[in-house]
């Protein structure tokens, strides 16, 4: 008996020292646009991936296909810090829920092969409850360091989401406000806090665990996408309210995500009416953007002109609320695209919104994580081609998404930092960065990204620490930094209806345009693509203008 007590305080020792020096106990709080941690007020950069566990088994997706330790692997490996968790809100409500396993669950769906992929893949878990089935999984997130916004998705499991699936809106069929209240509760008070360090120990010793553990769940969001005929500003204004006092009473440590009207597109009555709050530094809006409703002509034929309106869409509706006289946070807790490139304006799209991700620096979170799903819409083992990872969850879907992510995952503007801001000159279709190296300009990745100076006075882009600019050369040939400060070649204007093109003038007096192509390097000047797309006799180009897109982001680190 001693001798074990002994090895247990070995352990516990050992745990102590892990836990104090590795966990990811993160408390956030807000201050202005930022997500900052409370202690220190460092920015704290949420960059998240969607993983779903509000579907009928109320279990998270991909468990029969690969080890929770992979997933969470995997999550970490391709960069994220974080998952935008789903659940519903029968998971912890209904009676016949509560007390449900993972193995009754998929039984009473008859989804016999996803049970016989848990069994093999996490027999851990296939006779736990549901609820700590999502414990589980959040522990393990939490031991790899990754956060966890945990998000309301339905209340009746099932996909989401329809203007009429009773699920929408507070009141619809299957969408009692009190019991959702109800269920934001239990969950706040399930995953509040810090557990003591001994209490954290005894409880994964019990369960024959010894992992790290921190507390992941940093935040909750209050209902996704809500929607339908019976939406209306003043039910959200009551509701809300009482949904994300219900989540701060009872767990203050947790940021409140709180989403709009349309499917999470709409919060411009904020303008006039702000949300009353006792709690406004833990306060987080959210918003989705998605391009199904977009006619894709738009998208192939006036790429420029349609990425403008987009995004001035997306800032009067949600953005707006980033700047101002009380800037807020926003997460960005939706967006993606088909990861199988079939669809040319969905690609369209995503470098448009990389964009906007680009120089906005927001928090962000990708739909999604997911190769497949036990059972989508009456689909055994539907696939999902928005996943990061393929059916079989083994392999990255699109190496490509992944590296276009890269530079949107890193923080680029510190809002503690004591230098000034300088620009990094991003390339939204690739997700790289102009590299200023030996002779002239490459684009390669996203981490060594040159700081540049643009004065709109005098048009010069110069090479920060350097006396040199950014100089054209001619048609098809690479740009290179030059001392020919004064030439009309250095002359850099920006340009297009997106205004995410970079002209100068040649000799002859033509424009050029930056562009890169993503099979090459090196950074060059050709003639420039569709800028009249927006022009009534030009309403249409056939060429993709994208290659030719610089975003001037705006860094401070
Ligand atoms: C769930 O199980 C607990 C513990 O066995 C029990 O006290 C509780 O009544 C059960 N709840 C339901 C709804 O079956
Ligand atoms: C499961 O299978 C049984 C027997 O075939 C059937 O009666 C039941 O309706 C099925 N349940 C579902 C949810 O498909
Ligand atoms: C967004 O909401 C505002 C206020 O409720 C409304 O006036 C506006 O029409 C909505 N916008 C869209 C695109 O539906
Ligand atoms: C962009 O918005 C303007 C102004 O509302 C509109 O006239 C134009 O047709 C839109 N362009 C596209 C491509 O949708
Ligand atoms: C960045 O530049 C350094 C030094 O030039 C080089 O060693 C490193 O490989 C580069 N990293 C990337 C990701 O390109
Ligand atoms: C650098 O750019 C100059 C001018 O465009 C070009 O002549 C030269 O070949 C380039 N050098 C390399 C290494 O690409
Ligand atoms: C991009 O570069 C590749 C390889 O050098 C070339 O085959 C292709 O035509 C180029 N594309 C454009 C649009 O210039």
């Amino acid at each position: 008996m001693s001798h074990l007590n002994n090895k247990l305080l070995d352990i516990a020792l050992v745990f102590l020292v892990y836990f104090a020096t590795h966990s990811h106990s993160e408390v956030l709080s807000t201050r202005s646009r930022w997500i900052v941690d409370a202690k220190s007020g460092q920015r704290v950069k949420l960059a998240c991936v969607n993983w779903p566990g509000h579907l009928h088994a109320m279990i998270p997706e991909g468990l029969q296909k690969k080890p929770v330790k992979d997933i969470a692997a995997s999550v970490a490996s391709m960069g994220f810090n974080c998952v935008r968790l789903t659940w519903a809100t029968y998971m912890f409500t209904k009676d016949s829920s509560v007390n449900l396993t993972a193995a009754q669950s998929l039984d009473r769906w008859n989804l016999t092969a996803a049970k016989a992929g848990v069994a093999a893949n996490n027999p851990q878990l296939l006779d736990l409850d549901i609820v700590d089935v999502q414990k589980a999984v959040i522990d393990e997130l939490g031991a790899q360091n990754l956060m966890v916004v945990l998000d309301n998705h339905v209340s009746l499991p099932k996909w989401c989401c329809d203007n009429d699936d009773g699920n929408g809106f507070f009141g619809d069929k299957y969408f009692d406000p009190k019991e959702w209240v109800q269920g934001l509760t239990m969950v706040a008070k399930r995953y509040k806090g810090n557990p003591t360090l001994k209490e954290a120990f005894h409880l994964h010793v019990a369960k024959g665990l010894v992992t790290k553990l921190g507390a992941p769940v940093v935040a909750m969001s209050l209902r996704n996408e809500l929607r339908g005929p019976r939406q209306n500003e003043n039910d959200w204004y009551q509701y809300i309210q009482e949904g994300a006092t219900a989540i701060h009473g009872e767990s203050p440590d947790l940021l409140v995500i709180v989403s709009g009207l349309i499917f999470d597109t709409n919060l411009s009555f904020l303008r006039n009416r702000p949300m009353a709050s006792n709690f406004n530094k833990k306060l987080v809006y959210e918003a989705h953007w998605y391009p199904f409703n977009d006619p894709p002509a738009k998208w192939l034929h006036q790429t420029n002109e349609f990425c403008a309106n987009t995004t001035s869409w997306f800032m009067s509706q949600s953005g707006f609320l980033l700047s101002g006289k009380n800037p807020v946070p926003l997460f960005l807790s939706e967006f993606g695209k088909d990861q199988s490139d079939a669809k040319e304006d969905q690609n369209r799209y995503f470098s448009c919104l990389l964009a906007y991700l680009a120089e906005t620096d927001i928090d962000w979170s990708l739909w999604t994580l997911q190769g497949s799903y036990m059972l989508r819409e009456g689909q055994i083992d539907q696939e999902e081609t928005f996943g990061m990872l393929d059916f079989s969850w083994d392999h990255l879907r699109n190496p490509t998404v992944r590296e276009m992510l890269k530079f949107t995952q890193k923080m680029n503007q510190d809002p503690q930092s004591k230098h000034p801001t300088s620009y990094v000159m991003y390339h939204p279709q690739s997700g790289r960065c102009v590299e200023a190296g030996n002779e002239n300009l490459t684009a390669t990745g996203s981490q060594n990204c040159s700081r540049w100076r643009y004065s709109k006075h005098g048009n010069r882009i110069k090479l920060l620490g350097t006396s040199g600019c950014l100089t054209a050369v001619g048609d098809g040939l690479p740009a290179v930094v030059s001392n020919h400060c004064s030439s009309q070649k250095s002359k850099w204007r920006i340009v297009s209806s997106s205004k995410l093109h970079v002209t100068a003038k040649d000799d002859q007096g033509r424009d050029l345009c930056l562009e890169l192509n993503s099979s090459n390097p090196t950074l060059v000047t050709k003639k420039c693509l569709c800028l009249g797309d927006d022009l009534k006799d030009a309403p249409s180009c056939e060429e993709n203008p994208q290659r030719q897109w610089f975003k001037f982001v705006p860094t401070r680190a």
